[in-house]
């Protein structure tokens, strides 16, 4: 079957000679044809190095499909089913997963498999997920029916972008109606942050890239403001926009800025521009991977002098089974845009034109179809 394997650093190749290692299902798997994948920069970052990974690798974690078998076990899914393919295989009985925290479940990453042979030699999962392949193997957890009617060109994106994006701000930052925010990176998930800060009613959505093409997206998604920080510093102009007082930019201990900044670029500089942003109590939402062994340095004083805050947010903090079926309903009650994040679908043996089209900054996401 066709599918896209990593092979190391800088190597990942379109191949027609992948298979499943094991055509049946196990007593709770479930095997699910891919019908399309949306391309990640988490995808990007494990051919580039950030995120470390062993090849070889079936690379993909944002996919939608149909389900073809399942395990003797298996109750929530039948074949036929349209399912999204979350990427948290936790095990749905150890203390996080029962108080609602399956990102936590220690089942839920750094659980490596091999489901595939790659030219007849055992090949890695990715995520727990591995989307850019015909057909992959995952636990039932992961597996969530969606309606029929929503196409699954867009429902994939739900996968990875949609949960991240919107978990980090309903699950993460707990969002509070009239609350100001900005946003680092006009990309997948950058865009769903910014549609469900407006969803929540944020005060304003400033919206930050280094591209000016992003600001027209940026809008569309919902965001009140835009600066280009390419040529601009987006922390001055932040706080230029909320300052302390009118003839004072910064107050003390830092005071004035927003109420929440997101990084959703993944490197260090930003993230302290993020808390360079905030003010009194406000929180910086970690989003964006960076480096393994990065290190970012930030002032003491923020955090017990004015109770400002960094929070991690895997995954958006999502709960997949609660999750998808709800941006599912907002998406057919007309709330969520999902159809509009979808710049172009590709054929998987076009995998690298999505790369280099990423990279010039011409897509929202770019989607591989089987
Ligand atoms: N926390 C999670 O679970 C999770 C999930 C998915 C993705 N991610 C991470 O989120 C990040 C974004 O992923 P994506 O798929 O949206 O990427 P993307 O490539 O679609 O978008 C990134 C955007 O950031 C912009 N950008 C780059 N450098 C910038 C800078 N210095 N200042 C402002 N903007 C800048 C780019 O122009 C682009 O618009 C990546 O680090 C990815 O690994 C994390
Ligand atoms: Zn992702
Ligand atoms: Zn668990």
């Amino acid at each position: 079957m066709r599918g896209i394997v990593y092979l190391g650093k800088d190597n990942a190749e379109y191949t027609e000679e992948l298979e499943l290692a094991s055509p049946e299902p196990g007593a709770r798997e479930v095997v699910v044809k891919m019908v399309a994948a949306g391309v990640c920069h988490s995808d990007v970052s494990v051919i580039n190095g950030t995120i470390p990974w062993k090849p070889p690798a079936v690379l993909g974690h944002e996919g939608a499909g149909i389900v073809e078998a399942i395990g003797s076990e298996v109750k929530t899914v039948r074949p036929g089913d349209h399912v999204v393919v979350s990427t948290l295989a936790n095990c749905g009985v150890c203390p996080k997963c029962n108080t609602g925290h399956p990102t936590l479940c220690r089942k839920s990453i750094g659980v490596v498999k091999q489901p595939f042979l790659y030219k007849g030699e055992p090949a890695s999962n990715f995520a727990a997920t591995s989307s850019f392949a015909e057909r992959t193997v995952v636990a039932e957890v992961q597996a969530v029916k969606i309606p029929q009617e929503i196409p699954l060109t867009s429902a994939c994106l739900i996968a990875c972008g949609v949960l991240t994006g919107v978990g980090s701000v309903f699950n993460t930052a707990k969002i509070e109606p009239g609350q100001t925010t900005a946003v680092f990176g006009v990309g997948g998930v950058g865009l769903n942050v910014i549609q469900a800060l407006r969803i929540a009613n944020a005060g304003s959505i400033i919206a930050i890239d280094t591209l000016p093409q992003k600001e027209a997206l940026a809008r569309q998604f919902g965001a009140t403001h835009f600066i280009n920080a390419a040529d601009t510093d987006a922390v001055a102009a932040v706080r230029d926009l909320y300052p302390f007082h009118p003839k004072m930019v910064t107050g003390p201990l830092g005071a004035g800025g927003v109420d929440v900044a997101f990084d959703c670029v993944g490197h260090t500089a930003i993230l302290r521009q993020c808390v360079d942003m905030l003010d009194w109590g406000g929180k910086a939402i970690v989003v964006g991977v960076p480096g393994f062994t990065d290190e970012v340095s930030i002032p003491a004083v923020n955090f017990v002098q004015v109770d400002r805050s960094v929070i991690g947010s895997r995954y958006g903090g999502s709960r997949p089974q609660f999750d998808i079926p709800l941006y599912a309903k907002w998406y057919l009650e007309g709330k969520l845009m999902l159809d509009e994040l979808v710049t172009q679908t590709y054929p998987v043996s076009e995998f690298h034109t999505v790369l280099e089209d990423m990279e010039a900054g011409k897509l929202a996401r770019g989607v591989l179809t089987y």
